[in-house]
């Protein structure tokens, strides 16, 4: 079955062919993130204007992908069986642009089409076969071992139920017990900031621009133990907590309590501690790094415990990774200490943040074919009830 799916939740226009679910035929990725950086955060009036103007043009290349070539005097839309669209939770005026586009085209086609859940449809990234994917996507460098058990299907060892999937992206941290691809029970979620949130409000605090959690992952990656005497001891949230729920906002706030404090009154051990963003006094470039090390090491403690606690809790076979905030290389190093007790998976990088593919894979797996005259975008679409 060929699926055309549309995501535009968020600051993504994006349109990819998949099929069965696994198989990616062509997948194209718009952002307007770039935009958004001298505001300090998502416009969503702005949003809405380059979901706009993306989405013709972005369902077009995806339509000319080279798996899609004319058949038999057939259109690429002919060939495609079903459309699939993200209704929620998300930006309302993003929404409705892939709302609409996708009713119109099952109008339009006659073909059915199918509603799907944004967070949801994240964890489904994991059931797509990598070897099809598109040129260009960041794969684990090799630097970073990870191990023979992530990395999706490349290890060729098959998710096994029942698995505990953690969805942590840039506004959500959920934890779901999957019994099967259809079976899904929600567990726990954050009770206020996302994991991704505290990445980039945290991120933004010590200087960086967009793409805050990839800024903090690399700024500490320039951090070396030695090269700071002073360490700010940042709370782990909820990390011993009997629930399944997580908290971050109290971890932002810690960040910036100690970042107010220090006016860089330490000597570093070394001098020359240079980040690409923040290239000030060595002094501070190496304070940066090591504040975006331990605010690293304190969300991907909290985010692995959690969900190993949860693992153990359901006697799972497997853990699945996704969501933005899964591309996160030493969240993936830690996992990956529980490999021998666990299956663990995490999508190629380029589809743990936001892709239609993902779209396509959920709805095929999971969706509901359902009458387009009855299909509303919905911004806070519930991820618990499901
Ligand atoms: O899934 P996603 O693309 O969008 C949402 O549905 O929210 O996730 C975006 C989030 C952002 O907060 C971004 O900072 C975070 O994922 N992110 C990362 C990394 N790459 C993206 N966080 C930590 N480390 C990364 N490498
Ligand atoms: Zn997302």
């Amino acid at each position: 079955m060929r699926i055309l799916a549309i995501e535009t939740s968020c600051d993504e226009t994006a349109c990819a062919v998949v099929e069965d679910g696994t198989k990616i035929v062509s997948s194209v990725v718009a952002s307007s993130t770039k935009m958004h950086e001298k505001y300090g955060g998502i416009v969503p009036e702005v949003a809405a204007r380059e979901q706009l103007k993306c989405i013709i043009p972005v369902i077009t290349e995806a339509l000319s992908g080279s798996g899609l070539e004319k058949r038999k005097g057939k259109t690429p839309l002919d060939t495609i069986d079903a459309i699939a669209v993200t209704i929620g939770p998300g930006l309302i005026g993003s929404l409705l642009v892939g709302v609409e586009t996708a009713k119109t085209l099952a109008f339009v086609t006659g073909k059915p089409i199918i509603p799907v859940n944004h967070v949801l449809a994240h964890m489904y990234a994991n059931f797509v076969d990598s070897s099809f994917v598109i040129p260009g996507l960041i794969r684990n460098p090799s630097s970073f071992s990870t191990g023979s058990r992530l990395g999706g299907r490349d290890d060729k060892k098959k998710i096994q139920f029942p698995a505990i999937s953690l969805v942590v992206s840039g506004g959500h941290t959920e934890l779901y017990l999957m019994k099967s691809t259809k079976d899904l029970t929600w567990l726990g979620g954050t009770l206020d900031d996302a994991a991704g949130e505290c990445f980039d409000k945290t991120a933004r605090l010590l200087g960086f621009g967009s793409q805050g959690g990839v800024a903090i992952q690399e700024a500490a990656r320039s951090y070396h133990v030695s090269d700071i005497a002073y360490h700010p001891q940042l709370p782990r949230p909820m990390i011993h907590d009997d629930s399944l729920n997580f908290s971050f906002s109290g971890l932002k706030t810690a960040v910036m309590r100690e970042w107010k404090k220090c006016s860089f009154p330490v000597i570093p051990a070394q001098a020359g501690i240079q980040t690409k963003k923040n290239s000030g006094s060595p002094i501070k470039s190496g304070m940066t790094n090591m504040f975006a090390y331990e605010i690293q090491e304190a969300i991907t403690d909290v985010l692995v415990t959690k969900t190993i606690r949860a693992a153990k809790q359901y006697h799972a076979k497997s853990i699945l990774l996704s969501g933005g905030v899964a591309a996160n290389l030493r969240l993936r190093e830690k996992f990956n200490i529980h490999h021998s007790t666990f299956n663990i998976h995490a999508p190629d990088g380029a589809l743990c943040t936001d892709n239609a593919v993902m779209i396509a894979s959920y709805a095929f797996f999971r969706g509901t074919p359902t009458d387009w005259h009855t299909i509303t975008a919905v911004p806070n679409l519930s991820v618990e009830e499901i």
